[in-house]
């Protein structure tokens, strides 16, 4: 098992590979391949559950497809995305729906988008042992404050994200994920974290890299500019899905080999 100290000693010395998973199947096939950190990010809201965007998944959601994840997955680290409103406004239960997915849903941490709001809250759950990876730069639950364009583009922005990654890793997160920001900006923060980064849109001077798997395997209709498609599985599934439906109107499906007839049924059908 994948602990957060272990990630910690990559930093620096070995690049971390982290990508997000919605269920069990995904979590196995990603694990095989290598994966070191599997996020059930929120964004499961675009990705795979028809919202618009982040801000209506909700912790049921967040936390069915947690228990999904670490059941498929053996030695990644699961980190379980609190969705929007699920932590910052009441602490006794930002801590229980933090808690509920370590205690009941297997995950071995939890992401916070994270602000000025989360500073305390990070400390106070990473002294009851539940570890907090922040996350700065665009955080996509602000979307209505921010849009999804990058951030951190001129210094005052810049020196905000900096000293909110600061605070985050003195409050005790373990790692930090750098959300389309200057690339370096991201090697800059890189440099003066302890903690691992994790990058997204922001180069390749950060400890580690992340991407929405369904962007990654080539399964989504849209991604963003900063996303790399390493396969095309939308276009192998719609060509195998229009084949069976195919062969279910031609009649080629099912074929003998697909059916069995009981004996014993022969005299009265
Ligand atoms: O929800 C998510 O998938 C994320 C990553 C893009 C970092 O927050």
């Amino acid at each position: 098992m994948t602990t957060v100290r272990d990630l910690q000693s990559m930093a620096g010395e070995e690049a971390i590979s982290m990508l997000t998973a919605y269920d069990a199947m995904t979590a196995t096939i990603a694990e095989d391949a290598g994966i070191d950190v599997l996020l059930v990010g929120d964004s499961m809201g675009n990705a795979i559950l028809g919202y618009d965007d982040t801000l209506p998944v909700t912790v049921e959601e967040v936390a069915s497809r947690t228990g999904a994840v670490a059941r498929g997955a053996e030695d990644a680290l699961v980190v379980a995305d609190m969705p929007f409103l699920s932590f910052g406004t009441d602490r006794a239960e930002s801590v229980a729906n933090a808690g509920r997915m370590l205690k009941e849903e297997g995950a071995n941490a939890v992401k916070i988008e994270s602000g000025p709001h989360t500073v305390d809250l990070t400390e106070h759950l990473a002294d009851l042992g539940i570890p907090v990876m922040a996350h700065v730069g665009l955080t996509p639950q602000s979307v209505n404050q921010t849009g999804y364009t990058q951030q951190g583009g001129d210094v005052e922005q810049a020196e905000e994200i900096v000293e909110m990654a600061r605070a985050h890793e003195e409050a005790g997160a373990f790692a930090c994920v750098l959300e389309h920001i200057p690339s370096n900006l991201a090697a800059h923060i890189t440099d003066e974290l302890t903690i691992p980064t994790i990058g997204i849109g922001a180069g390749d001077n950060c400890d580690g890299q992340v991407l929405v798997v369904t962007d990654a395997v080539g399964l989504s209709d849209y991604s963003p500019p900063f996303a790399e498609a390493f396969g095309n599985v939308r276009e192998e599934m719609s060509s195998a899905i229009e084949e069976y439906v195919d062969a279910v109107e031609s009649g080629a499906f099912p074929a003998e080999e697909h059916s069995h007839v009981a004996e014993e049924l022969d005299d009265l059908y």
